[in-house]
């Protein structure tokens, strides 16, 4: 079908070879879709190419990138095009108080050998928790073992053999949509495996392909560079670079030696890139998570993270995104001090342009340091030191996730609270692995860094809570506590607003996987013994024993997930703000909605707590009208007007 006006409607400087070839793959569709398109186009057009500023012609990447853009629209089924629709009616799709997320790994989470199809086999579970959102792990086809879990990828456009195919891929999304769960993968963007079609054509000497990479002949650039990067992994991959004998040259890998870092100053990545997001969008993946996004910009006298072009690179990939596909969402992964985090959901001048969403990394690290020193006072001074984000975006909040814990406590925070945040970060460690007096907590040292000084820690929430180790001392009071850890670190993370994600297992209390090192390509990473095969044993039992650590863990989650769906207070258009209360061991949590005020109280101890009225009154919630919606109760007071909190106890108040 002709369309007359397109090629007026496309933005004028589309280079004419591009404009000329997009004409010709939008001029097959119907006139409606091609509208569509050119509508999207001029709307992000803007966007696109002021993000691409980085590159010497940005209008020429732009153009390149529409391109690309066009092929995968034309290309996208119709279902697709209508969750586009859907999403574009409800922007704020995944800022819902009823968005559960969980993360798993498909072959952790599926029976053993039954691989993507699996998982919808065990799309019960999902929906038994109120799953809207599933993070399966990195599954595009990875370098062979070692792989670091599969953020080595060798494909971005093949499916892990023994979890099935691309098309296996595709009738999972579209089981999931039928079930209404997004289904969000990894986008491993800052690094390829040195097996990837690109790393080998570099090696094989293809100039335009070595400029994929960050290549030296010698050691002069990587010694003035590694001056003042930090090491990622300094067990078992020290320094930044690896010496390649076909490169003839030592190649940039912040990670593992074998993986290779994107050169991203290049704009033929920023087209690579866009159009592996493009598949993945068509595939019916709707959120993408940028995986160590922070590390994408190389900058000498700098630790080369969050340099400010990883955010023009983002805007411009989610502008090509929101043309194609705008039922995609995009998921910053920065583990990066809380300065530097809130950049990534847009401040200045991409408000509103990056990511959609980012892992709240800070409010997971104070979870764990509130509840080993039974003091919120450095959480509520920490949090409330990061400012607002855009209100069309939301943090991912966690309890943990497959990561290690790294002790993201500022110094700054730490001395404004009369506390050192060396010895604090060094305090954490000691107390996660056991080495403390007093500890609850079964964790491991992950990446001890004897430079800074730094040790991170691997474990589930279960473990770290102290349910492992209270079970086998075999005493009640220890496990009520342990499990009112795990609760109180949920309730917490589901009510702060923003996107709940609940890592496969924690939601029955699973503990470390005491044969992670069994697999031999498994034995240096304990990261693995957080990360056990879902026990699907233990998830058949549920309800036979009501006073285990499992039903009673299982029963709490699920309780807050079916309160938090019918709080919109909860929605993340309205930011959370952290306040210590009148007692040290309970985090207030203000949002205040339009609707009104909500409160959330969280006794991080084991001992009672007290709250007084007046204080919650000055936050705007009415004492005599308030109800508790986590019990469905108007909360006990004492002859004082004070409220009663239970060891661990979470309320969450609204009048
Ligand atoms: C992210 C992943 C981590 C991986 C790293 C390198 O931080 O979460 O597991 O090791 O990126 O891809």
């Amino acid at each position: 079908m002709a369309a007359p006006n397109l090629s007026m409607n496309l933005p004028a400087d589309i280079p004419s070879a591009q404009a000329e070839a997009i004409r010709e793959l939008l001029g097959a569709l119907p006139e409606h879709r091609q509208t569509t398109f050119v509508l999207r186009a001029r709307r992000w057009w803007p966007t696109l190419v002021s993000g691409l500023s980085i590159y010497p012609d940005p209008a020429a990447a732009g153009g390149r990138a529409l391109e690309l853009a066009a092929r995968a629209f034309a290309e996208r089924s119709d279902d697709l095009h209508a969750l586009d629709e859907r999403r574009l009616l409800e922007p704020d799709w995944f800022q819902q108080q009823t968005m559960i997320g969980y993360a798993a790994y498909t072959e952790r989470y599926a029976e053993p050998g039954t691989g993507l199809a699996g998982v919808a086999d065990k799309v019960d579970h999902l929906r038994g928790l109120g799953v809207t959102y599933l993070h399966l792990m990195p599954l595009l086809k990875p370098r062979p073992a070692p792989n670091d879990g599969g953020y080595a990828v060798a494909d971005y456009r093949a499916v892990r053999e023994d979890l099935g195919d691309i098309q296996d891929l595709a009738n999972l999304t579209g089981t999931l949509r039928a079930n209404d769960i997004s289904l969000c993968l990894d986008l491993v963007l800052n690094h390829v495996a040195k097996e990837h079609e690109w790393a080998l054509k570099a090696k094989a000497g293809d100039a335009a392909y070595r400029e994929y990479f960050h290549v030296y002949a010698d050691r002069q650039e990587p010694d003035a560079y590694e001056a003042t990067l930090p090491e990622v992994f300094p067990d078992f991959a020290p320094g930044n670079f690896t010496w390649d004998d076909e490169l003839e040259g030592w190649v940039w890998t912040t990670f593992n030696d074998y993986q290779w870092d994107l050169n991203w100053s290049n704009p033929a990545v920023f087209c690579e890139m866009a159009d592996v997001i493009l598949n993945l969008a068509n595939l019916g993946v709707e959120v993408l998570r940028l995986d160590a996004i922070a590390f994408m910009w190389k900058r000498k006298g700098t630790n080369s993270q969050n340099q400010p072009e990883v955010h023009q690179i983002t805007q411009a990939l989610r502008a090509v995104a929101r043309i194609a596909a705008p039922a995609v969402a995009f998921k910053a992964e920065a583990i990066v001090g809380p300065g530097d985090l809130v950049h990534y959901l847009g401040r200045g001048q991409h408000y509103g342009k990056v990511s959609d969403l980012a892992y709240h990394n800070s409010l997971m690290v104070q979870i764990w340091s509130m509840l080993a020193s039974r003091d919120v006072t450095l959480a509520a001074h920490a949090l409330a030191q990061i400012p607002d984000i855009p209100g069309s975006t939301a943090w991912v909040t966690y309890a943990r996730c497959h990561d290690d814990i790294g002790w993201a406590i500022d110094d700054g925070d730490a001395a404004a609270v009369q506390l050192n945040g060396f010895e604090h970060r060094g305090f954490l460690s000691e107390f996660y692995t056991g080495n403390f007096d007093g500890s609850f907590a079964d964790g491991l040292v992950f990446q001890h860094n004897p430079a800074t000084g730094d040790k991170r820690v691997s474990g589930t929430a279960a473990s770290l809570s102290g349910v492992g180790l209270a079970a086998e001392a075999g005493e009640d009071g220890r496990l009520n506590d342990a499990v009112g850890r795990v609760l109180v670190a949920h309730a917490l993370m589901f009510g702060w607003g923003g996107l709940p994600v609940i890592w496969s297992g924690d939601e029955i209390g699973s503990l470390n996987d005491p044969n992670w090192d069994n697999l031999p390509e498994f034995a240096e990473d304990n990261r693995w013994a957080h990360r056990p095969a879902l026990d699907w044993a233990a998830v058949r039992a549920l309800g036979d024993h009501p006073e285990s650590p499992a039903d009673r863990i299982y029963q709490g989650i699920s309780a807050m997930v079916e309160k938090r769906g019918e709080l919109p207070h909860l929605h993340a258009d309205v930011p959370a703000h952290a306040v210590p209360t009148t007692d040290r061991g309970v985090l207030g949590v203000v949002r205040r909605h339009p609707l009104g005020a909500m409160v959330g109280l969280y006794n991080m101890t084991e001992h009672e707590a007290y709250v007084p009225t007046w204080w919650v009154d000055a936050q705007g919630v009415e004492p005599h009208a308030m109800t508790d919606h986590l019990a469905g109760n108007v909360p006990e007071l004492t002859e004082f007007e004070d409220i009663k909190l239970a060891p661990y106890q979470a309320m969450w108040l609204t009048a």
